[in-house]
């Protein structure tokens, strides 16, 4: 008999949801996305992210079971992010996940977040084994890991500041395009020259895997003013697009400039030379495209899934939680979601 899952995802501002058949195969995946609602603020408002889950857990957890034909008689296991996260958006999901479990009897676990995201690369490679080196470039991390076995993890780095996608997002609202800003400064840069303006890229001494992406972001702010000539509006502030968009092409260089090297540099330090590349940032075309051809250079292999398991979604925490559940492990209803849980040993 399958062994099927259901995970819960609601540590910012998607609702999430997904069956999973025996840990690897995605019955479904539902993902209510809360984008239009927080664009008009340049980045998400906690308040209204964690009102919407409420208003859409319920109906987003059914379509998931619906689209996956289960019952919630026939889950074996629930899977629901714990943290870390946005305090208010995880208790929603949590909460609903130890509600779920209680009432009809389903053994739970709580999934870290950042483990969940390493998972994703597992639903799209099945000949991805541990160990592995694991880089998880959201809005809200960028942290290096050293994946040695499914629960054994050890952070090599992370950012001292800003987080990758956080510095996109920044970037974006500095420039009025738009939220979320990744996938927006992704598409200027396409029309625009890498080389044109060349931003700082911040290496880390040798021996450390840590990033910093907060110099960039003010050499960004610095330029614009400096183009720009008055005090930064950037609502009335209107740039010629050509230069939006050489703008957009030099920061996205810049941010994977450094996650490449970063990223690279632990992973030929380990045994395995395997990286694994998620969280939302590794959707960026030219971060993959960058990333693929260095490492067929210097000998990595790399795995990234596709863009729909990058971001945040149920999949990857049920992915997670699978193997937690079968080994018999279970979370009890005194689980607290925790905004800062860590992931791995330092
Ligand atoms: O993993 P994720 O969905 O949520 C967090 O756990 O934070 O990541 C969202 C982040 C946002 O900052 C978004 O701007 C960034 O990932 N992102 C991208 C791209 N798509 C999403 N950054 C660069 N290029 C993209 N194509
Ligand atoms: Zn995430």
């Amino acid at each position: 008999m399958a062994h099927l899952t259901l995970g819960i995802e609601t540590s910012c501002d998607e609702t999430a949801a997904a069956v999973l058949e025996d840990g690897r195969r995605i019955r479904s995946s539902v993902i209510a996305s809360q984008d239009t609602l927080h664009a008009p603020f340049g980045g998400v408002v906690p308040e209204l992210a964690s009102r919407r889950h409420v208003e859409v857990i319920w109906p987003v957890v059914q379509e998931a079971l619906a689209r996956a034909g289960v019952t919630l008689a026939e889950l074996d296991g629930i899977a629901a992010t714990a943290g870390p996260g946005l305090i208010g958006s995880l208790l929603v999901g949590l909460c609903f996940g130890k509600a779920l479990a209680f009432a009809r009897n389903i053994p739970l676990v709580g999934v870290n977040h950042l483990e969940g995201h390493l998972y994703a690369a597992t639903l799209d490679h099945e000949g991805l084994s541990f160990p592995f080196t694991g880089l998880v470039a959201s809005g809200g991390h960028t942290n290096l890991y050293l994946a040695t076995a499914p629960g054994v993890y050890r952070l090599l780095g992370r950012t001292r500041d800003d987080a990758a996608g956080e510095a996109f997002d920044k970037v974006a609202k500095l420039l009025s395009l738009g939220y979320p800003g990744g996938p927006l400064i992704e598409e200027w840069a396409r029309k625009g020259d890498p080389n044109a303006v060349r931003f700082p890229r911040s290496v880390p001494p040798r021996g450390s895997y840590d990033f910093s992406f907060s110099g960039l972001k003010t050499a960004v702010v610095n330029y614009v003013k400096g183009v720009g000539g008055a005090v930064l509006q950037p609502s009335a502030f209107s740039l010629q697009p050509d230069l939006v968009a050489d703008i957009c092409a030099g920061f996205q260089e810049a941010v994977v400039d450094v996650l490449v090297r970063v990223s690279l540099a632990a992973a030929k330090a380990s045994a395995s030379r395997r990286l694994v590349l998620v969280g939302g940032v590794a959707c960026n075309g030219r971060l993959r495209s960058k990333l693929t051809e260095r490492a067929a250079e210097e000998g990595v292999q790399v795995y990234y899934p596709k863009p729909s398991l990058c971001t945040d979604n149920a999949a990857m925490i049920a992915a997670a939680g699978y193997p937690r559940l079968l080994r018999g492990e279970r979370s009890l209803l005194s689980l607290n979601a925790d905004a800062n849980l860590t992931l791995g040993l330092t």
